[in-house]
């Protein structure tokens, strides 16, 4: 068997990447270990740069996300029962769009079968050789047969546990990781959203977020124990703890219901460099990782597929390898930018089990700060919106 470029891994990164590819004549197969209805199970942020938006589009895989989703202008901050507006348009007119990634993700499956793209689903032992050479392949098994596809290039858009950044020798690898000492108990029900925009709560118990997918289906999350377990949070515990966290303005208006999901994740921040070897290119997940607080992970796996999608089109197009040759370094200058966004909005936020009476109040002061001067509320829409590609 014999594709221009591999894709390992059908998440919306390699999905993504394969419709932009698609769209300009370059054929690619995506290899997935799960199935199209696994991948669809995954609940994942809902907060979509302009630039994400914008390679939807130019996928032709937007109609749906134009249909449901909305738009921001905004957020809020809370700290304990005190509340503020951090008005986005007020810096810079580009507003972010509430879309959940699993319909995201579902547009790209859906896009990609109508135009007869192959994926290969229930992939096994997935195995990259030559990457080094002008030609590699990949081998892996599929319905207990193994084959082979020769390629020109791979791309390992295959997360966090996935094997392609492990092909990049252990020597050359440097890998970059902060775990922080809590995570996210998070909650989706089918109830009113408690405020038309996102409210980002620091209280003296701990973070919590008032999030959305549309206006009868809303995501919540309160910070808890590294290694909390959701037999551990009854809905009404959850419930009871997410209002004492948030202002009595929306404590007291919260509409509670019976939780449709309920998942523990562990927060953590991961960089592997560099993100390209020889023939093989990282993009998303399998080269980084951000705590959700930014809501950056999708963002961020998308800028990767813009800058890969340009450099392997200027390749095809134009025999130009300059910017495949600088992918690594293009690519991880936005993601530092973004993981350091992401830290601070984590170390903001949360409350840290070992922080002393000074770091509190050095937290506090930075949100006083930020409630108070336009440079540091510019800063931070600068940031959530999205940095340019
Ligand atoms: N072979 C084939 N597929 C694999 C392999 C493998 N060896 N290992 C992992 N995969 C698949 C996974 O099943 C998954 O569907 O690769 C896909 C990777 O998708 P994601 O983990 O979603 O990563 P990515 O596409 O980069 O998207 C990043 O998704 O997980 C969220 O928070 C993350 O929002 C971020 C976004
Ligand atoms: C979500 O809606 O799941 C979400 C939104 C914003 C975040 C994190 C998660 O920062």
């Amino acid at each position: 068997m014999r594709t221009q470029v591999v894709i390992i891994g059908g998440g919306p990164s390699g999905l993504l990447l394969g419709q932009l590819l698609h769209k300009s004549g370059i054929d690619a197969v995506v290899l997935e270990r799960r199935t199209r209805e696994y991948v669809l199970t995954r609940i994942r942020a809902g907060v979509l740069e302009r630039g994400l938006v914008d390679l939807l589009e130019q996928a032709g895989a937007a109609d749906r996300l134009h249909n449901e989703s909305y738009t921001h202008d905004g957020t809020v901050f809370a700290v304990n029962n005190e509340h503020f507006g951090i008005p986005f348009s007020k810096y810079i007119d580009k507003p972010v769009t509430v879309y959940g990634q699993t319909e995201l993700t579902r547009d790209l499956y859906d896009k990609r079968e109508s135009v007869n793209a192959q994926t290969l689903f229930n992939v096994e032992d997935v195995v990259l050789n030559n990457v080094k050479s002008n030609a590699p392949s990949v081998e892996c098994r599929v319905a207990e047969k193994t084959i082979r596809i020769d390629c020109d290039f791979i791309a390992g858009c295959d997360g966090s546990y996935g094997v392609s950044r492990h092909n990049i020798p252990a020597e050359v690898r440097n890998e970059f990781e902060k775990i922080y000492p809590f995570g996210w108990l998070g909650v989706l029900a089918e109830t009113k959203p408690v405020h038309e925009e996102l409210v980002y709560a620091n209280s003296d118990r701990g973070f919590a977020l008032c999030s959305m997918r549309n206006q009868n289906l809303s995501r919540y999350y309160v910070q808890c124990d590294a290694n909390d377990n959701i037999d551990n949070w009854t809905d009404t515990q959850f419930w009871d703890e997410l209002k004492r966290r948030i202002p009595d303005q929306f404590a007291d208006t919260l509409d509670t219901g019976p939780s449709i999901e309920k998942s523990i994740a562990k927060l953590r921040s991961f960089v592997c460099e560099p993100m390209q070897w020889g023939r093989l290119f990282l993009c998303g997940d399998a080269a980084h990782i951000v705590p959700p607080t930014g809501a950056k992970g999708l963002n961020t796996a998308a800028s990767d597929v813009h800058y890969l999608y340009n450099a392997l089109h200027q390749w095809y197009s134009e025999n130009d390898h300059t910017a495949l040759d600088k992918y690594s370094e293009t690519a991880l200058k936005r993601v530092w930018k973004v993981q350091r966004f992401s830290w601070w909005m984590t170390s903001t936020l949360h409350r840290f089990p070992q922080y002393s009476e000074f770091d509190l109040r050095v937290q506090r002061a930075e949100l006083e700060f930020l409630q108070q001067s336009e440079a540091a509320q510019a800063s931070l829409a600068l940031n959530y919106v999205g940095l340019p590609y």
